[in-house]
């Protein structure tokens, strides 16, 4: 059976990770390449209506029977993934296509399992019961500077139209603590984490992926 790739993009909000996972798509596409797109909490009509409740700023307001609690947090996003592996993520791969997905478990293990203190244990066991330990072939983690990123995030909060701002209404020490769970990840798997640390513009930082995820890809066959 073909086997896809499958790259994951992670990073703090405000890092710039959805920018530059936008800019690869049509790079790929230019190559030749099947790219299927999505993100996490989404994808799928459960993800959807999943991720208007996890990141809805009303979610800790009493109108939803009271606060999301961490531990809860943490299964949503699980169902969410597990409902994206199966619909989304498993087809596209089985099908010879690149996956291009913004954000995965990393997200869950620096969000919540460092953010939200839940340690790396509970994140790890759900990855192995519920993905069926299904990893990336490649992350590209962008780790700008901490305090750019929160004030790029936050500044969107101001921004009309959908309400997801329940994550970057988090204070500092949350971000700090996120940001040590990314640097964590990537020790333990630097095969698989790629960390771009670069404050250079969009657009060459867009050049530098492009250039490493195709020197990263093997030859695909699509079915
Ligand atoms: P998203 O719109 O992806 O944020 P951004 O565009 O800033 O990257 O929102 C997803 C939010 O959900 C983000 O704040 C991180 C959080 N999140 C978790 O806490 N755990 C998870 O497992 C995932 C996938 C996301």
């Amino acid at each position: 059976m073909a086997r896809g790739f499958f790259l994951t993009f992670e990073g703090l909000d405000g890092s710039g990770k959805t920018t530059q996972l936008r800019l690869l798509e049509p790079h790929l596409r230019a190559e030749g390449q099947s790219v299927v797109m999505l993100r996490q909490p989404g994808g799928t009509l459960l993800g959807d209506r999943l991720r208007a409740l996890l990141l809805d700023s009303g979610a800790d307001a009493p109108q939803t029977g009271g606060p999301i609690t961490p531990l809860a947090e943490l299964a949503l996003m699980f169902a969410d993934r597990a409902q994206s592996i199966a619909e989304v993520i498993r087809p596209a791969l089985d099908a010879g296509s690149i996956v291009l997905c913004d954000r995965y478990t990393d997200s869950s293990e620096a969000y919540q399992g460092f953010g939200r203190q839940l340690g790396s244990a509970p994140i790890l066991a759900l990855h192995q019961a519920l993905c069926h330990n299904l990893q990336p072939d490649l992350t590209l983690l962008l780790m700008p500077d901490l305090q750019a990123s929160l004030t790029r995030a936050r500044s969107r909060n101001a921004r009309p139209g959908l309400d997801e701002n329940r994550f970057e209404s988090e204070p500092d020490a949350f971000y700090q603590r996120v940001a040590a769970g990314y640097e964590a990840i990537a020790l333990r798997e630097p095969t698989r984490v790629h960390v771009l640390r670069s404050s250079a513009s969009i657009s060459e930082i867009a050049a530098e992926i492009a250039a490493f995820v195709t020197a990263r890809l093997p030859v695909l066959s699509h079915t």
